[in-house]
């Protein structure tokens, strides 16, 4: 049901006489990337992300320097956006925001900013759930990338979320699978960590890995009830794999580094597409979106493409910009709710948690 805030009834007549032309200015900044974008009726004009690289030296986000870079960058980061787009802050329709889920001081800065602005330009707010965004940045209309059809599987897989999801319209979306502990974004970063490689480990992984060979080390598969997800345990017996090997030959990791990262690859892949695999039988829907930066692993998705001729699978992975953080996701998921005029008023706040 379209929500109508009392506060966004004075901006109801401007909405209507835009509709024609929708421009959303849209806002992301739930982790470590300050991002902005305009897009025009679900095209994007702009998506400009700026990523903060002083995490590096601390081998993961550090949520109070995340909040203050994002303090830093969102300003330029949004005039960037509205240059790229060629458009004024008056042109603008709405403003869609990341409300949640995330780190709440990196949220705050995002929201304290997108209210601020929809309220000095009198224009609607709409607060975006960053995970339903990842799913919906699939109906960004991009030349040569089809739109799944509903119902499909969705699998997010990022630095913060592990999740399946059966998605039967663009806002009804049910979780049927998800981590019980580490997302495997983390499982990537953390192994990469045990094996000295710099934050984030993630894509320096899949790098070693392309030249390693997946079936040089095995490392123990977690059992995990139904559809649901566990990669701490894989962490753990990777630290002691580690270990045993350098205390016998110091120069362990260096000599055998492309095997190691293929064969923990090869682990994690198998881990994800188990359980895809099993979501497809129970629920019987063969087509398969991912989103998250982990969609950008190779492993992965050659699985899919395999997936595709051995059992039929439909597969979509959206632009590789729309599967990391983009505030891109976040605007057509603002203007798919635009269309719905289902607006946020301004007592919206940031939060932590926020369920698909
Ligand atoms: O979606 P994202 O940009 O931010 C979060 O919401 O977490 O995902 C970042 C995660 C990091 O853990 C990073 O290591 C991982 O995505 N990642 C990869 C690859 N590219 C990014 N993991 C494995 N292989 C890759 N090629
Ligand atoms: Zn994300």
């Amino acid at each position: 049901m379209p929500t109508f805030a009392p506060d966004n009834f004075i901006f109801l007549k401007k909405v209507q006489m835009k509709e024609q032309k929708t421009y959303i200015l849209a806002i992301e900044s739930s982790c470590d990337d300050t991002s902005a974008a305009v897009l025009l009726n679900g095209k994007v004009l702009s998506n400009v992300v700026a990523t903060q690289k002083i995490h590096e030296e601390y081998g993961g986000v550090v949520p109070e320097l995340a909040s203050r870079a994002h303090q830093q960058n969102i300003v330029p980061v949004v005039h960037m956006a509205l240059d790229k787009a060629n458009i004024g802050k008056k042109e603008l329709s709405a403003i869609a925001f990341t409300s949640g889920p995330g780190l709440l001081g990196s949220l705050l800065v995002g929201t304290s900013f997108a209210k601020s602005l929809a309220l000095g330009l009198q224009i609607p707010l709409i607060e975006v759930n960053h995970m339903q965004a990842h799913i919906l940045a699939h109906f960004i209309d991009e030349d040569g990338f089809d739109k799944p059809s509903f119902p499909f599987l969705a699998m997010t897989i990022s630095g913060g979320h592990t999740q399946i999801i059966r998605v039967d319209s663009y806002f009804d979306m049910t979780v049927i699978g998800e981590t019980i502990d580490d997302a495997v974004g983390e499982a990537f970063d953390k192994s990469a960590k045990i094996l000295g490689l710099p934050y984030p480990g993630g894509p320096l992984i899949d790098k070693n890995a392309r030249e390693g060979n997946p079936g040089a080390f095995r490392f123990p598969k977690p059992k995990v009830e139904g559809l649901n997800f566990s990669f701490s345990g894989l962490k753990t017996s990777i630290l002691y794999f580690v270990q045993k090997h350098t205390a016998e030959d110091p120069g362990f990791i260096g000599e055998n580094l492309k095997d190691i990262c293929a064969s923990i690859q090869y682990t994690i892949v198998n881990i994800l597409m188990d359980k895809l695999r099993k979501a497809v039988k129970e629920t019987g829907i063969k087509q398969i979106a991912i989103g998250g930066g982990v969609s950008a692993n190779s492993g992965i998705r050659e699985a899919l493409k395999a997936g595709e001729k051995k059992y039929g699978w439909k597969t979509f992975i959206p632009k590789f910009e729309y599967t990391t953080d983009n505030a891109a996701m976040i605007g057509i998921t603002g203007y798919l709710k635009y269309r719905e005029k289902d607006f946020s008023g301004h007592h919206v706040t940031a939060k932590a948690r926020f369920k698909v």
